[in-house]
């Protein structure tokens, strides 16, 4: 008994929830319990003695289990205790922040395109990448015999030696003039339009890629000049490239444009560098043909326009000095997320 009385103290003074657990697997084991053995000694003693015995054993049964109840509730009160005081928890420091996607550099240019030429009053138009023969060369002015129709350089859906009339023979677009041929032929003047998207060209290496993106620009009006065409060029590149580049227009000729220029721009990326052999061409331009206003059903006596056609990974691969213009398209996120 002196035996089950000593538990008492041992559980009050018990210093964790484990050594409680130990204690009372000590009183009660089903096996080797101090209780358990001392309710099976009670067999070999004579009745009178067995009733007192047993009483006093369950007595102490009910002191050891409020003991073990009233220890694991002060041990668990003062784990909290402890908790609240040492690990502080300051609800007003700043998270730190969480990691956030943005657009990826070519439609975030595309974007700031359309915002700087919808101030001029431009609006956005887009048209279909596969195209008929017909949109993407022949209203554009562009003879049969033309190079850029010849299947090295463009991606043929239809079999070009079959004969089919222009709108039923399709390419993958080589240009977004397309676009000029779409808006100019379903909308009357005077309008002015800015056309993004992506064209194909059969072209791979560290500044081709066969697919890429341009954007073409449209306004016809009654007297719109070779002036405003360079007006609304340069005050535009100077938004989107920046305000100190220098640009140069040189004659060019496409098809679809009389006369026709090409644009330049100098880049200055290191001032030590030579100017030399340092334009860079961004794209063509022009007054529109009067073959292809007549063709989308506009007279060239009353209306005239300019058209310009311009690459979007080239500016950009100059600005942010990008070697190679594939890693545009790799989706590799170490290259991505430097910009
Ligand atoms: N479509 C021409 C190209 O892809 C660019 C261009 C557009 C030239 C409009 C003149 C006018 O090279």
């Amino acid at each position: 008994m002196s035996d089950l009385a000593s538990y008492e103290a041992k559980i009050q003074s018990a210093a964790s929830a484990a050594d409680l657990d130990a204690l009372e697997l000590e009183i009660f084991s089903r096996k080797h319990g101090a209780l358990t053995l001392a309710m099976k000694d009670l067999t070999a003693l004579p009745p009178a003695e067995k009733v007192k015995k047993g009483q006093e054993l369950n007595r102490s049964k009910q002191t050891l289990t409020d003991a073990l109840a009233t220890r694991r509730n002060e041990l668990s009160q003062k784990s909290l205790g402890a908790l609240s005081s040492e690990d502080k928890l300051d609800v007003t420091l700043e998270l730190p922040p969480k990691p956030r996607g943005h657009l990826h550099l070519i439609p975030e240019f595309i974007r700031q395109v359309e915002e700087v030429f919808g101030r001029m009053g431009f609006e956005v138009a887009e048209g279909p990448e596969l195209e008929s023969e017909k949109y993407n060369f022949n209203d554009l002015n562009i003879p049969d015999t033309h190079p850029a129709r010849d299947s090295q350089d463009t991606f043929w859906i239809s079999d070009i030696k079959e004969k089919l009339p222009p709108d039923k023979k399709f390419v993958m677009r080589t240009h977004t003039s397309n676009m000029q041929i779409r808006f100019a032929s379903t909308h009357k003047p005077p309008f002015r339009i800015i056309c993004p998207g992506r064209v194909y060209r059969k072209d791979s290496d560290a500044t081709h890629s066969p697919m890429f993106h341009q954007f073409e620009g449209m306004m016809v009006g009654k007297d719109v000049s070779l002036a405003n065409l360079k007006g609304v060029l340069v005050t535009a590149m100077r938004e989107l490239i920046g305000r100190d580049v220098e640009f140069r227009f040189r004659t060019g000729f496409f098809p679809f444009v009389e006369p026709g220029l090409e644009m330049d721009m100098m880049w200055q990326g290191d001032e030590s560098e030579s100017r030399e052999g340092k334009w860079l061409e961004m794209g063509g331009c022009g007054m529109v043909h009067p073959n292809v206003l007549k063709n989308c059903g506009i007279d060239p006596d009353e209306w005239q326009g300019f058209a310009f056609g311009f690459g979007v990974e080239r500016p950009l691969m100059i600005k942010h000095q990008i070697p190679d213009l594939r890693s545009f398209y790799h989706g590799d996120l170490r290259f991505l997320r430097q910009f």
